[in-house]
């Protein structure tokens, strides 16, 4: 079976990008192994600790190695990258070896699809700046800027949201998109 890791960009326990998660992890029952990474998993990146890399971050590192694919779910911080997300992200970016002239990573040919539920915007802008930033860490995008989502007012008012029947939907072709990039 395909093992697939999943990142969710925000910390927070009842997130709502959280709960696309949950419904991916639906869709892919008994298709593939999922793996959740969590971005507060390592420490914030200090060019003076990177080699040896700190034990969470090889733990990360290996995880990563030995998946098939990486699903990302990011809210839009500001219309950016939410920092520990960015922080984990800036790990994976760099090489396993000091000065490695091929800057070897785990991620380098990785298979990566991202989404992402936020306010008005969809998450677009925090999409298309992990496209440029997992395009340049030599990751292989399946499905483009892929998925976004707006939250109703409803959610940001009381904190809860049931997906609704296209958001299902989306997170459905999306999975079926990715196990088919991986068969
Ligand atoms: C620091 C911060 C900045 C935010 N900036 C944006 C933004 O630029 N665009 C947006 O749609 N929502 C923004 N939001 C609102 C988030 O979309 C909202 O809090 C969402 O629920 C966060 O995702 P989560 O439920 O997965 O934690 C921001 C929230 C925070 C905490």
């Amino acid at each position: 079976m395909k093992k697939i890791v999943f990142i969710v960009g925000s910390l927070r326990e009842k997130s709502f990008n959280g709960s696309l998660a949950k419904l991916a992890e639906t869709a892919l029952q008994g298709k593939a192994e999922i793996e959740y990474i969590k971005a507060d998993a390592v420490p914030f990146l200090n060019q003076d600790i990177e080699f040896p890399a700190p034990e969470s971050v090889a733990r990360v590192r290996n995880i990563i190695k030995e998946a098939d694919a990486l699903w990302i779910f990011s809210p839009e911080y500001n219309y950016n990258i939410p920092g520990g997300l960015k922080n984990l992200l800036d790990w994976l970016s760099r090489p396993l070896i000091a000065n490695d002239p091929e800057r070897m990573t785990v991620v380098v040919g990785k298979r990566v699809t991202i989404c992402g539920v936020g306010g008005k915007n969809e998450t677009a802008s925090v999409r298309a700046r992990l496209v440029d930033m997992l395009t340049f860490m030599r990751m292989e995008l399946v499905g483009g800027a892929g998925k976004g989502f707006a939250l109703p007012p409803s959610a940001f008012a009381t904190g809860a949201w049931e997906p609704e029947q296209e958001v299902v939907a989306a997170i459905e072709e999306q999975a079926a998109e990715l196990l088919q990039a991986l068969a």
